[in-house]
């Protein structure tokens, strides 16, 4: 079959789309009817079913004799660790976790925090949540104490289960007294935590809070999977937005299910027992979806890579990787080949491995730029697939499905909108406009299955963000077009989101902290071009009146203020004072016309501008550190 021929299929009939997919499933009640509308444009699928994630994702497997296949792989780099964990171990180890917890009063609904490095517990840990119908909340280890703390106020977790550290490059990162700071920081406070002790560092235990992994789990009786609601809430997991509170997106049990399982083919183009490697982090959208639930449902291995693409140990991981493991389908960021090629153009390392074994290589996260993706398929001799998706969607509105019929690639394009997503471009009034102009990437109500019903507890900021731009559409918050073939085209963002190394971040969140020091009476933050990391945030500051201090010594503050409150995965290093910012006559601060000064790009001088001198000295500041050349 051709895609347009299933694109039509879904379009003609939606709902018997979505209800053939979901035979896939293991039911413990089948769903009578796919989609269930709610009113105010809120949607939800397969409501009326009864189902478990963890039985689809491991037991089933086990009782249909796969059990010996090897579930997942750890593979870590930088502890020079490799083990297997089989299905039949997997299962094992899940229920007795989840036995656990369940002896500590986890129940259906409760909310479990996750702070976990690239580790397979942590994804044993999310499967034992959703064994017992427990809500996981996953939060990445690069942020910071203050951030943890922002989700446990928002989430208010039963408990935390965290890591003693994770291992960066040259660097322990100590999660203990990170989540240690965040409790201390957060109102809600967890009955108790779980602490997985890492041989790298031992952690101290708080008396009375904390307990240890194995101890824990020591007598305990395996849990078995509880079946919930098809829109019971499967996990939260926390996005940036415009300001410094991040969104919780979530994601509805059944439409995971279904959607995720129907991807694993049609798109990944793998089979049951194929290998699947997405080199992401259990923190990110992608680790959800691509790292545990999606190749786990369909039966494939996943692996776990707890490495970076270069200098652990040398730009050739990857391919050592996809080898030694045989795997067939790879998903990474762009950001990831941008750094391997930057050490290895000519593909020295490319040429030690065999890897027939790989057939499609898969890119997103942000914009895949032609050159890498040129290089990449120069040097491996296989589709490179961009697609795009986002958080909220949970798996891809644009892609090639390869499993269904490889389509031509286009350099810039994430290929066509796949079944379940009627794309369209609109203009500021909400009008559809032709084929090649630009526009507000929007998506025709209903979602799909598998994406975000609404935002953990904060359905009017859901329907702020996403519904009420454009009635009856949902508003990706990304601008671009499509052609006259139906390809799209991601041009930029139309919030405050950047994108630093394929990590999501939010300029606004990051102005919250500048403003907050005491010497700072106003200041922006831009994401300009990066090389290797797509965008880099840089700050502008403005000084109280009467400051008299060194301007080096402020920078080098905010930067510090930024690595604690945010994290250091906001690789905020670049800042400078300037005077004034640039702004309209109404006051909005012209933070677009800054990016096409600091990346030399042409830019119109906007009609409204209040002082168009202003613009020469932010052009004087950028210089002082390297942009704004041309
Ligand atoms: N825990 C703690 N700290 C982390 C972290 C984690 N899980 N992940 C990253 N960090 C830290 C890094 O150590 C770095 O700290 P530093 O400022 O002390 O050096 C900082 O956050 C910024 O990290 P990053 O943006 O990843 O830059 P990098 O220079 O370490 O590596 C790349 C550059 C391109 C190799 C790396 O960004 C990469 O592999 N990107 C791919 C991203 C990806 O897969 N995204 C998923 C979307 S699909
Ligand atoms: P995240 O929620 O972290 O996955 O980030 C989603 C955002 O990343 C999207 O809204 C886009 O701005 C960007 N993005 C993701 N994939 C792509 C892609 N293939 N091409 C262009 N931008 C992308």
């Amino acid at each position: 079959m051709a895609y347009k021929d299933v694109y039509e299929g879904w379009k003609n009939d939606p709902e018997g789309f979505w209800m053939d997919a979901a035979q896939a499933i293991d039911w413990d009640e089948a769903p009578k009817q796919a989609l269930f509308d709610k009113g105010e444009n809120l949607y939800e699928w397969f409501a009326d079913a009864k189902v478990n994630t963890c039985w689809n994702a491991v037991d089933r497997h086990v009782e249909a004799g796969r059990g010996e296949q090897t579930a997942i792989i750890y593979d870590s780099p930088i502890t020079h660790t490799k083990r297997e964990i089989s299905y039949v171990e997997l299962r094992n180890r899940v229920a007795n976790l989840a036995g656990a917890l369940r002896a500590k009063g986890i129940e259906k609904g409760d909310r479990v925090i996750i702070y976990m490095p690239m580790i397979p517990e942590a994804l044993e840990a999310m499967l034992a949540c959703a064994r017992l119908g427990a809500v996981h909340s996953v939060v990445f280890g690069g942020f910071a104490s203050n951030e943890l703390a922002v989700r446990i106020d928002d989430a208010k977790p039963k408990a935390i289960i965290a890591a003693s550290c994770g291992l960066e490059p040259g660097r322990v990162v100590h999660y203990k007294p990170l989540l240690d700071g965040a409790i201390d920081l957060s109102e809600h406070k967890p009955d108790f935590c779980v602490i997985f002790q890492r041989e790298q560092e031992v952690a101290e235990l708080t008396p009375g809070r904390d307990v240890n992994w194995h101890g824990f789990q020591y007598g305990v009786e395996p849990a078995e999977c509880v079946p919930v609601e098809g829109n019971h809430p499967a996990y939260i997991l926390y996005t940036s937005g415009t300001t410094g509170q991040p969104k919780g997106v979530i994601r509805h049990t059944a439409g995971q299910l279904v959607a995720l399982n129907w991807t694993m083919k049609n798109l990944y183009n793998v089979e049951p027992g194929d290998v699947f490697w997405a080199a992401s982090d259990v923190g990110w959208v992608v680790g959800h979806s691509y790292i545990c639930y999606g190749p786990l449902i369909h039966g494939n291995t996943t692996i776990v890579f707890e490495g970076k693409p270069v200098g652990t140990p040398d730009a050739g991981t990857f391919w050592r990787v996809i080898s030694e493991h045989n795997v067939k389908s790879f998903f990474t960021a762009p950001t990831a080949f941008r750094a391997v090629k930057r050490e290895d153009p000519t593909g020295e390392y490319v040429k030690k491995y065999d890897l027939s074994c790989l057939k499609q290589v898969y890119l997103a996260g942000e914009r895949a730029d032609p050159d890498t993706i040129v290089w990449a398929q120069e040097q491996l001799q296989v589709p490179v697939v961009d697609h795009w998706w986002q958080t909220e969607t949970g798996w891809s509105i644009a892609a090639n499905p390869i499993g269904i019929e490889e389509l031509p690639i286009k350099l810039g394009s994430p290929t066509v909108p796949m079944p379940g997503y009627q794309v369209e471009i609109l203009d500021d009034a909400g009008h559809p406009v032709e084929a090649g102009t630009l526009g507000a990437i929007a998506i025709k109500l209903p979602l799909p299955p598998g994406t975000l019903p609404t935002l953990w507890n904060a359905e009017e900021r859901f329907k702020k963000s996403y519904l009420n731009t454009f009635p009856g559409y949902y508003e990706t918050g990304d601008a671009g077009m499509m052609d006259e073939d139906g390809y799209v085209y991601i041009m930029a963002r139309t919030d405050d989101v950047i994108n630093v190394a394929g990590h999501r971040l939010s300029t606004g969140g990051m102005e919250e902290v500048l403003a907050g020091h005491p010497d700072v009476a106003e200041c922006a933050v831009i994401g300009v071009t990066d090389q290797l990391k797509g965008q880099m945030p840089v700050g502008f500051l403005c000084l109280n009146a009467g400051t008299d201090r060194d301007h080096a010594d402020v920078v080098k503050e905010v930067v510090k203020l930024v690595r604690e409150k945010i994290g250091p995965v906001a690789a905020f290093k670049l800042a400078v004072v300037v005077d004034r910012l640039p702004k309209t006559r109404s006051g909005k601060i012209l933070r677009g016309t800054m990016v096409n000064i600091a990346d030399s790009t042409p830019y119109k001088m906007p009609a409204t501008i209040d002082d168009p001198a202003i613009l020469d000295e932010i052009k004087e500041a950028l210089q002082t550190i390297g942009y704004a050349k041309g």
